[in-house]
């Protein structure tokens, strides 16, 4: 077993983060963030599931051609055509990985696949043996390994092996172990492995709040890939999260004796761009990348900080990419100064984007004295925001006072016209939210949740409006930055109208079109 002090980062926010409700991307989006990750130092990035469209073999094969360092794998199940359809996607990548999968809990196999314990060792040899036969890097994950029997559980890796595997991944996939019990499932498996050049990775969701615990008790036990996602999106309670794992193995170095590809500095802007692309706030208080991971409020804690920063920071924000303003732009500021500030914050813009931030800070530097770090974020990300434009506000009007009912009304362009709609409503931000679902002909989308925050301090702070709606078993969540409330709140509601129609465009295709045999 490979057990030196380098632990893989396999990256799946493009395939089981993806799979979060509400966080289907655009290719545009994947491609883009790939990229970032790569960037980042990612070891592998799972491109996605093939076998679930020709749309996703596509957006596979597109990432693979873009991705020069970092291995792309492609998920399957054993079954041929998953196979063949995941070969067709990562075949051109400069490393490509096939990463196979079948349950080998009893639930799993008695009322999921109906196959008895025999067909699914038989599944594994020949769906393993044709992954290998095909690839060099071939991953393969019991799933629901931590429900499994440990016995067969080992019988199942055994034949893995045999059949060619190189990673052997242990899934915890309803988030169900404790660490304790991880740590000897781990410790089984290695004696299966001995001393064959076989990687152990882990693979744990969120449910009992334990997915980054687990990992951790992996590595401790002497797994070598971590599979994770940034800010720990994925199924139902996410996956473990990427940046939580990298920093507790950097800052806990004495314990693990271990290290990352990983360039850390640059987590704090990754973490931001998978926010703004699925729409998926990051809650404060997350690990590492909340907004208060690093706000000292107590009159005690910044007594300590101003003393020594180490009394109450584990970490320095700079190593992961937390940078503290020291110039604040305004009015007067020119592009270069811009420019400066941006690539400080982790950006790269072309010269087009660059000029489209900087008429769009001209704007606000007009409306609010300082811009901090906080505004330009936000204003990066408008471009993210418009990306899904099926639905595009142009205008909104709100009139409203303690003696008045508050009224709205919002034109948005869609299908090449714009409709108007008026509405009142319990307050501003309900009424401007009416008149755009009227407009729109969302009648039966439903505001599930609603949340506002100040980017930055003062009176001219700039707020973000974080929405999430829903139809039917359909969830979307959008964003909106705005100096008014109302006007932030509006744009969120619409980003999140458009994040549900590009989900409806996913599902229509995946259901239209079977994959190829
Ligand atoms: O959670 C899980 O079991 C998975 C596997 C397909 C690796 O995502
Ligand atoms: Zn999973």
């Amino acid at each position: 077993m490979i057990t030196d002090g380098y632990v893989y980062i396999f990256d799946t926010t493009l395939r089981d983060g993806e799979q979060s409700p509400g966080c289907s991307m655009t290719l545009e989006e994947k491609l883009r963030l790939a990229r970032r990750l790569e960037d980042l130092g990612v070891d592998v990035i799972e491109a996605g599931f093939p076998a679930a469209s020709r749309g996703e073999i596509a957006s596979v094969k597109q990432i693979a051609a873009v991705v020069e360092k970092s291995q792309v794998a492609g998920l399957c199940r054993t079954r041929e055509q998953d196979i063949l359809a995941a070969w067709e996607g990562v075949k051109a990548a400069a490393r490509p990985r096939l990463h196979v999968f079948i349950a080998t809990s009893e639930l799993h196999m008695k009322y999921k696949l109906k196959l008895t314990r025999e067909q699914v060792l038989e599944e594994i040899r020949r769906g393993v043996g044709l992954c290998r036969s095909f690839c060099d890097s071939v991953e393969f994950s019991a799933e629901d390994a931590t429900r499994s029997d440990i016995g067969f559980l080992k019988e199942a890796f055994a034949c893995a092996i045999d059949a060619g595997a190189t990673v052997l991944n242990i899934p915890d996939t309803v988030g169900y172990t404790m660490p304790s019990e991880y740590t000897t499932i781990v410790g089984e498996i290695s004696q299966v492995v001995g001393d064959k050049e076989v990687i152990i990775s882990t693979h744990c969701h969120n449910d009992l709040g334990l997915a980054v615990a687990n990992s951790l008790a992996a590595i401790a036990t002497g797994a070598r890939q971590v599979e994770c996602c940034v800010n720990g999106i994925g199924e139902r309670a996410g996956n473990a999260s990427l940046e939580e794992i990298v920093m507790a193995i950097k800052v806990r170095k004495d314990l693990f004796g271990c290290n990352t590809g990983i360039k850390t500095q640059e987590i704090a802007a990754v973490s931001r761009i998978v926010s703004e692309i699925t729409g998926m706030p990051v809650p404060a208080t997350k690990p590492i990348v909340g907004r208060n991971a690093f706000a000292h409020e107590a009159g005690i804690h910044q007594h300590g900080m101003l003393s020594d920063p180490r009394t109450y920071e584990i970490m320095r924000p700079a190593d992961v990419g937390v940078t503290e303003s020291k110039i604040i732009l305004g009015k007067h500021s020119g592009r270069y100064a811009l420019q400066d500030r941006l690539i400080t914050l982790g950006y790269r813009l072309s010269t087009t984007q660059l000029a489209a931030v900087f008429e769009r800070f001209k704007v606000l530097a007009d409306k609010k004295k300082n811009i901090y770090d906080e505004d330009l974020h936000a204003l990066v990300a408008e471009d993210t925001y418009n990306i899904r434009s099926r639905y595009e506000l142009i205008n909104i009007e709100f009139k409203g006072g303690t003696e008045t009912e508050p009224w709205a009304k919002a034109t948005v362009a869609y299908n090449g016209q714009q409709h108007t709609s008026e509405a009142t409503g319990n307050g501003p931000v309900n009424a401007v939210i009416e008149a755009i679902r009227q407009a729109t002909d969302n009648d039966s989308v439903t505001l599930e949740d609603y949340g506002l925050t100040a980017l930055t301090g003062g009176a001219d702070a700039q707020a973000r409006a974080s929405v999430k709606i829903a139809e039917k078993e359909l969830v979307s969540h959008g964003q909106g930055t705005h100096i008014d409330v109302v006007m932030a709140s509006a744009l969120a509601f619409v980003n999140a109208l458009n994040h549900q129609a590009l989900q409806m465009e996913i599902l229509n295709s995946r259901n239209s079109k079977p994959p190829p045999k």
